[in-house]
């Protein structure tokens, strides 16, 4: 090595890709969680992966522009994806929340368009590495993060690791059963705690456009509004004292949309959840929000990128 021939730098750039079930994001963070650049875009409920990848791609394009890259600076790249899907082969299997989505090799297809190694991940499972790496979960070795948004689902730490399961799909608690004779659930089970508490089924259940829309109306005092709420926080709350006696973790961490409701949340969602819990796991576990807000996505996509390709 001469002062004419310095050392390159190995490549600390990686671009996230988050696929949501309403909006796009992408960022570029190095390995210790700094963003560089983010670039965000909806997506539409019937667009279909081919026209959806393609702006994914673009927007992948435009954050690694305004971070003053180019792709060839981009170690990897991870994608965050709702699941079930295939992390190995990096094929979509069936995303719940993208209606159509099926069978989808969307590794091949990113690497062919943006020609850098790309890893997918179940989006809940990307949201808790982040969580734990940058975010709510720092310095905690067992934690559960819980992304409450158009769909529920969910990303098991355990001795510091990633739950993975048989085939990478663990952690799928949206789609535990509160009611064995309850709801029918888009994923075919029955009484799913998602078709009852994500975003979209709140909204349902209370026949209004959103769930924002339904927590203005509980802080207003509307009656029917106020009776869904109180029936949604008391199934997440007993969900989630489910979850904390079967994982024993030190922090449950709630992310998503329907988090942004705060206090008419968090309040009930916490009691419920401590009281019901067996005494000796509800007295070592916090629930707490999510500490990136907007940027779990990306960010939890990045991480799958930062420890894959190692
Ligand atoms: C899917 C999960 C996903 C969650 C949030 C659920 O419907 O089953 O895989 O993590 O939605 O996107």
């Amino acid at each position: 090595v001469t002062p004419d021939n310095p050392p390159v730098a190995a490549p600390d750039a990686f671009l996230g890709l988050d696929i949501g079930g309403t909006k796009l994001a992408a960022g570029i963070a190095r390995a210790d969680g700094k963003v560089l650049a983010e670039a965000r875009a909806p997506s539409r409920a019937l667009e279909g992966p081919d026209s959806m990848i393609r702006r994914l791609v673009a927007l992948g394009r435009d954050a690694v522009w305004d971070a003053r890259l180019g792709t060839t600076d981009i170690a990897a790249i991870g994608i965050g994806c709702g699941g079930p899907l295939d992390p190995e082969r990096g094929v979509v299997l069936d995303a719940l929340n993208n209606p159509g989505w099926v069978d989808v090799p969307i590794v091949a297809m990113v690497e062919e368009a943006l020609g850098r190694p790309t890893f997918l991940e179940n989006d809940a499972n990307a949201g808790a590495l982040a969580e734990h790496r940058y975010g709510a979960g720092r310095g905690v070795d067992d934690m559960v993060y819980l992304t409450i948004s158009t769909g529920i689902g969910a990303g098991v730490i355990s001795g510091g690791r990633l739950l993975h399961g048989a085939n990478g799909n663990a952690g799928e608690l949206g789609h535990v059963s509160v009611d064995h004779r309850g709801r029918r659930c888009r994923c075919g089970g029955i009484g799913c705690l998602e078709a009852y508490a994500s975003g979209t089924n709140i909204a349902e259940r209370a026949g209004m456009p959103s769930a924002e829309d339904v927590v203005a109306a509980v802080r207003r005092g509307e009656r029917h509004a106020t009776a869904v709420w109180s029936e949604t926080v008391e199934l997440l709350g007993a969900a989630i004292a489910s979850i904390v006696n079967a994982f024993n973790p030190r922090r449950v961490v709630l992310g998503g949309g329907v988090t942004r409701a705060g206090d008419v949340l968090f309040e009930p969602v916490r009691r419920i959840a401590l009281q019901r819990a067996m005494p000796q796991l509800a007295a070592v576990v916090d629930i707490l929000p999510a500490a990136l807000g907007e940027r779990t996505g990306i960010l939890g996509a990045v991480a799958v990128a930062v420890d894959r390709r190692a």
